[in-house]
C-alpha cells in the first residue's frame, strides 16, 4: 500500500518552488524597505502560549489545535499563527530593553490548524507576517497595512480592498460587552451550543459565529462603534486619516471582529478577487495587552499575516503570472568521448566563477541536450567538440536570439558574465 500526504497538506514541487522563492524575496525585499528584521521561533511551543495568547473561547483553540505530549509528558502544540510566539520571544528575551525601540518584525512560516480543507484552508500553511511592539503610535497602525498593501502591489494584485474596523481599549470593549450580553441573552437557546458557551465568557466570538451568521439578531447585534470611549475614537480617527494623507482606500466595517481574543483598537483585513468561499487574503490589527499578558511589561502591538496559499489563489484568480526567470546561466552541451571528458572540468570551472551552470547526465544526443538546455530555461549553451577542443575555444549560443560565437575557454567566464 503506498503512502499518501495528509490531508489538508500539499507538496511545493520545484516548478511551483520557484513561485514561493519569488513571493518570499519580496516579501524580505518590502521588509528591508520598511526597517522590518526577521525573527525565526519554533514551530512548536508549550500549549499554554497559545491558550492564553489566542484565546481558550477561539475556535483556533477550542478545535483547531495540533496538541500533543513530548515523551517528557510536556503539553506541547504545533503553532496555529505566529504572534502569540513573537511575543513570547520579546518576552523571553527582554526586546523590551532594547535601545531600538519600537521592535518590528517579521516571520515567514508554517502554521497549522486542524480546519475543514478546502481551496485556500489548509492544515498546513505558510503566513508571511509582522509585528511591531513597543509603539502606540497611529503612523504604526497605517505603516503595517501600507506594508502589506506594497507586497501585494509589488507581486502584481490589483483587486483589494482593505476593511478596517476599531474594537476599542479595554474600557470600550467592556461597554460593548455588557450591550452584546443584555442583546443576545434573551435569545441565547436559538443559537448554537458554542454561542451559548461564550455569551458569558467572551459575547463578541458570537459575533464571528461560522453557523449562526444568519441569525436576525445577528443584524441588529450593538455596533462596536456607538460603544468607543473618546481616547479610542480619536485613535480610531487618526489612523484612518493618516491612511487618507497616504492615499490608501479602505471601507469601514463596524462587524469585523477577527477570530482571535487579543486584538482592541484597530483591526483589518484584505480581500482579494473572489476565490470560492474565501475572500480574505490578510488579517491583522492592534493587541495592546498581549505583552502583559505573557507575562511582560505593558506594552502595545500590532501586526498582520497573510498566507502565501491564498496569496497564490488570487494571483490564479486574477490570472497573473509570477515571471519565470531564467533557471540557468549556461548549459553545456558536449559532442563526443573527449568532450565529454572535458565538460564535467569546464562545468566545475564556470560554478566557481559564480555561474549557474549544467549539462547532460542522461547520454542524450546532440539535440536531446538542447533540448535539456531549453526545458532547464538555460540563457547560453557551450557547445564543444573534437573541433573545439583542438582550438581551445567553445561554440556560445545566446538562447534568447540565437546568434552564436567562439570564445577561447579560457575567455569563456569572463564572456558569459559581461553578456549576463
Ligand atoms: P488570522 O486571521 O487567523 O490571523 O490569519 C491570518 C491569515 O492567515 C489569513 O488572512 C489567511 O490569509 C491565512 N490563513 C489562516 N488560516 C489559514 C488556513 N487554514 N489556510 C490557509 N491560509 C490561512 C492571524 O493568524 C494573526 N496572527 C494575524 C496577526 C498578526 N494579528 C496581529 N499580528
Amino acid at each position: 500500500m503506498t503512502i499518501q500526504i495528509p490531508r489538508g497538506t500539499y507538496d511545493v514541487l520545484p516548478e511551483d518552488a520557484v513561485k514561493w522563492q519569488k513571493i518570499e524575496a519580496i516579501a524580505r525585499e518590502i521588509c528591508a524597505l520598511f526597517n522590518y528584521k526577521e525573527i525565526r521561533t519554533p514551530i512548536f511551543e508549550s500549549t499554554d502560549l497559545f491558550q492564553r495568547g489566542v484565546g481558550d473561547t477561539t475556535d483556533i483553540v477550542q478545535k483547531e489545535m495540533y496538541s500533543f505530549k513530548d515523551r517528557g509528558d510536556r503539553d506541547l502544540t504545533l503553532r496555529p499563527e505566529g504572534t502569540a510566539s513573537v511575543v513570547r520571544a520579546y518576552v523571553e528575551h527582554k526586546l523590551y530593553g532594547a535601545p531600538n525601540q519600537p521592535q518590528k518584525l517579521y516571520y515567514i512560516g508554517p502554521m497549522f490548524r486542524y480546519e475543514r480543507p478546502q481551496a485556500g484552508r489548509n492544515r498546513q500553511f505558510t503566513q508571511f507576517g509582522c509585528e511591531v511592539l513597543g509603539s502606540a503610535d497611529p503612523s504604526i497602525d497605517a505603516e503595517v497595512i501600507a506594508l502589506a498593501l506594497s507586497f501585494y502591489r509589488k507581486i502584481g494584485l490589483k483587486k483589494l480592498k482593505l476593511v478596517l474596523n476599531s474594537l476599542g481599549d479595554p474600557e470600550s470593549r467592556k461597554a460593548h460587552r455588557e450591550a452584546l450580553i443584555a442583546h443576545f441573552k434573551p435569545s441565547i437557546g436559538e443559537f448554537c451550543e458554542d454561542c451559548q458557551n461564550r455569551l458569558e465568557k467572551n459575547p463578541l466570538r458570537i459575533l464571528d459565529c461560522k453557523e449562526d451568521h444568519n441569525h436576525p439578531l445577528m443584524v441588529s447585534a450593538p455596533s462596536i462603534v456607538d460603544y468607543l470611549n473618546e481616547a479610542s475614537h480619536d485613535y480610531f480617527e487618526k489612523v484612518k486619516a493618516i491612511l487618507d494623507g497616504m492615499g490608501i482606500d479602505y471601507e469601514l466595517d463596524p462587524t469585523l471582529v477577527r477570530g482571535l481574543d487579543y486584538y482592541n483598537h484597530t483591526t483589518f483585513e484584505i480581500m482579494g478577487a473572489s476565490q470560492g468561499a474565501i475572500t480574505t487574503l490578510m488579517g491583522g490589527g492592534r493587541y495592546n495587552g498581549l505583552v502583559s499578558e505573557l507575562g511582560g511589561p505593558e506594552t502595545p502591538g500590532i501586526g498582520f499575516a497573510l498566507s502565501i496559499e491564498r496569496l497564490l489563489l488570487a494571483l490564479e484568480v486574477e490570472k497573473i503570472e509570477l515571471d519565470a526567470d531564467a533557471l540557468l546561466d549556461c548549459f553545456v552541451v558536449a559532442i563526443g568521448d573527449p568532450a565529454e571528458q572535458k565538460a564535467p572540468v569546464l562545468l566545475n570551472q564556470l560554478r566557481q566563477a559564480g555561474l549557474r551552470a549544467d549539462k547532460d547526465y542522461m547520454a542524450r544526443k546532440v539535440k536531446g541536450q538542447f533540448k535539456q538546455a531549453d526545458r532547464e530555461r538555460a540563457r547560453f549553451v557551450i557547445v564543444i567538440g573534437d573541433e573545439e577542443l583542438d582550438a581551445q575555444k567553445a561554440v556560445v549560443k545566446n538562447m534568447a536570439d540565437g546568434t552564436q560565437e567562439n570564445i577561447a575557454f579560457d575567455e569563456l567566464t569572463n564572456y558569459l558574465k559581461e553578456k549576463l
